[in-house]
Order: structure tokens, then sequence, then C-alpha cells
């Protein structure tokens, strides 16, 4: 019930348990993303591929089953913290605001928060995909007739333009939960945090992000024992070879996923089993044996880090509740009016 996003994010549908991003059915414009980047991420060396490719049906699917394993303790302790701690949260952002959720989607985070907070006007969920973006809209308008929602379809690493305010609509406050943050490299999260706080002046925004713990914690999520991540992350392969056409033997490579504790992320890795030649449109590729496609970093913070961080960004860092064990992070950082 993550999301992850990226450079270019990513879609979610708010399905299920909420971890959903959006469930297949690329479109064409996508099919040709995918294959552009795919050609230019085999020909760049270290070779790599955006993480935001992992959510065709298939890796939506693997990913809500990675929320549900017992190793990947981040989505449950972000959900735990926001049904515990939702009185507090409610308190700190405050009556009459419109909520702004960045990447979508995870329909069970944002009931947890409506069902705390003082009479929210509106609520703005921004996804790069509108089509799943429009039904869960209508299952949450169901839910809380009294609250206007309102979808936004957009590429949230952008600068946004956001629907007129109401007449009522209060304060805007940010939600971006599920350490989607940790997606992004440092450069891109510190760009990404400064447009928040231009859009949320006035307000702030709530921040989940996953902490740095005991390397052998991380090493496990990444590396369960059902071998759902490992799955996940081959499942790249064999949408190439499903939509694009490519030739990869799946069983040709292996996950790798690993702490790197001097950059503080996990990185997750394909790696060639053996000298191979891969070809896709045409296109050859070679692979020694051992060389690896970079596929997703997912950085971890301690709490200090990340407040500075949003000092950087011009937020004023105020509360912050993690789980008892220090597992996982939720902050509220205000956003200063503009002077
Ligand atoms: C959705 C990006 C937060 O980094 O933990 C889960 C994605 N990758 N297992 C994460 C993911 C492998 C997840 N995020």
């Amino acid at each position: 019930m993550n999301q992850p996003a990226f450079a270019n994010n990513n879609k979610s549908n708010g399905n299920g348990n909420g971890n959903g991003r959006k469930a297949g059915r690329e479109t064409v414009a996508e099919r040709t993303e995918f294959a552009r980047d795919l050609h230019a991420g085999l020909a760049r060396r270290p070779r790599s591929l955006s993480p935001k490719f992992f959510y065709d049906a298939a890796g939506s699917a693997l990913f809500d089953r990675i929320c549900d394993l017992p190793e990947y303790y981040p989505t449950r302790t972000e959900l735990g913290i926001l049904q515990d701690r939702a009185p507090e949260i409610a308190a700190q952002i405050g009556p009459d605001t419109e909520i702004i959720e960045f990447g979508a989607g995870s329909l069970t985070k944002i009931r947890l928060l409506l069902a705390a907070l003082d009479r929210p006007s509106r609520y703005l969920p921004i996804d790069i995909s509108g089509e799943h973006l429009e039904a869960a809209a209508k299952r949450l308008r169901a839910d809380h007739p009294e609250l206007e929602v309102q979808p936004v379809v957009a590429d949230y690493t952008m600068p946004l333009v956001l629907p007129s305010r109401g007449e009522h609509a209060g304060r805007r406050v940010g939600f971006f939960p599920g350490s989607t943050l940790g997606n992004f490299s440092p450069d891109e999260a510190l760009s990404f945090l400064q447009l928040a706080q231009r859009l949320l002046r006035g307000g702030g925004l709530l921040l989940g992000v996953d902490l740095v713990k005991d390397p052998a914690l991380l090493h496990a999520a990444y590396n369960d024992s059902q071998g759902v991540t490992a799955a996940f992350n081959l499942n790249l392969l064999t949408r190439a070879n499903g939509e694009l056409g490519a030739d990869f033997d799946i069983d040709g490579f292996s996950h790798a996923a690993f702490y790197n504790a001097p950059l503080q992320r996990i990185e997750m890795h394909l790696v060639s089993r053996r000298a191979q030649v891969v070809t896709i449109d045409g296109e050859r590729y070679e692979f020694a044996e051992g060389e690896t496609i970079h596929t997703e970093n997912s950085h971890k913070f301690t709490v200090d880090g990340l407040r500075a961080l949003a000092v950087k960004a011009g937020f004023k860092p105020t509360a912050v509740w993690t789980d008892p064990k220090r597992l996982f992070s939720v902050h509220w950082l205000s956003s200063p009016a503009a002077q």
C-alpha cells in the first residue's frame, strides 16, 4: 500500500487493500515510454530502469502481495501509526482543509485520515493515470457524501495547477505516504519537497518515510522467503517480453536486493546469470555474466535527516510520529504562509 514514485512517478488505483497502482491496460503512450526507457536504460552503463515500470497489472498484484508479507513491515507499520495517532495527527492538521494526495490511490490510508479530520472540505487525489482514479473517487464519494472528491490527472513531480479553491476550501494539506519519497534520488527528493512547499503554503505536508534500521531487517524485507519480491523484480522482464516482444530468458536473470549503507538505500537489481544476448525490437544487448540492470532505489531516512531536508525545502517540521520499534515515521511539515 505504498506508492512507488519517481522521476515521473506512478499510478495507483486504490483498489483491493489499497496497495494498487493501476491495474494493467497500458496505453499506447505508456508502452512507447516503456520501450524508449528500456532501450535507453540498457544502452547506458551501469544499466538501469525506472521502478515506475514495475506496476503493470501483474506487477501491481505482486506489489499488493508484498505489502502483506511477514517480512515487509513498512505498509502495516505506517497504517498502524496513522490509525493509532489519528487524533493527534488531526489536531496538528487542524480544521477546514483540502487534502492533496500525491500519487493518490491508497484508499485505506486516506480513509484513516478522513475519519479523524475535522471538516475536510475537499480531497484532490493526484495521479498520472486517470482511469483508475475516477473509479476510486466514486467509491470514496459513496462513503463520504459530504466530501468533494476531485481527482487531478497530472504528474506531481512537475509544477501543478490545481482546480481553483471553492468558497469554502480551507488550507491545503498534502499527503504523501508509503515512503514513496525514498524512490527519488536525494536531489529529486529536495526538488519535490520544494515544489510541495510552494503548493501547500499556509498548510503543510503529512509525509510517511521508512527509517534507517538494522540492515538484517531491511535485507529480509526485500528478500522475502516466498520469493514474491523476486517475482516482482523479474516481472519487468516478463513485461518487456509481453509488451515489447523482447526475448529475455527469465531464468537467465536473478533478483538481487541489498542495503547500501553509505547511501542509506536498498538497491534492487536483476543479475544476468551467464553471458547472454537479449534482442528487443531488432536491437541486440549483450550481457556479461554477473552484469546487472539496476531497477530500484529505496532510500531510508533518519528522523533528523528528513527534518533537515524538509527545512532545506522551506518547511517547518513540527510533529513526528513513529511506531514503538521506530521502523517507520510519519511527519507533519508545516508550510508557512508567504509573507
Ligand atoms: C512502494 C517504493 C515504497 O521501496 O519499499 C517493495 C517498493 N520494492 N519491495 C519500497 C518495493 C520492493 C516500495 N515502495
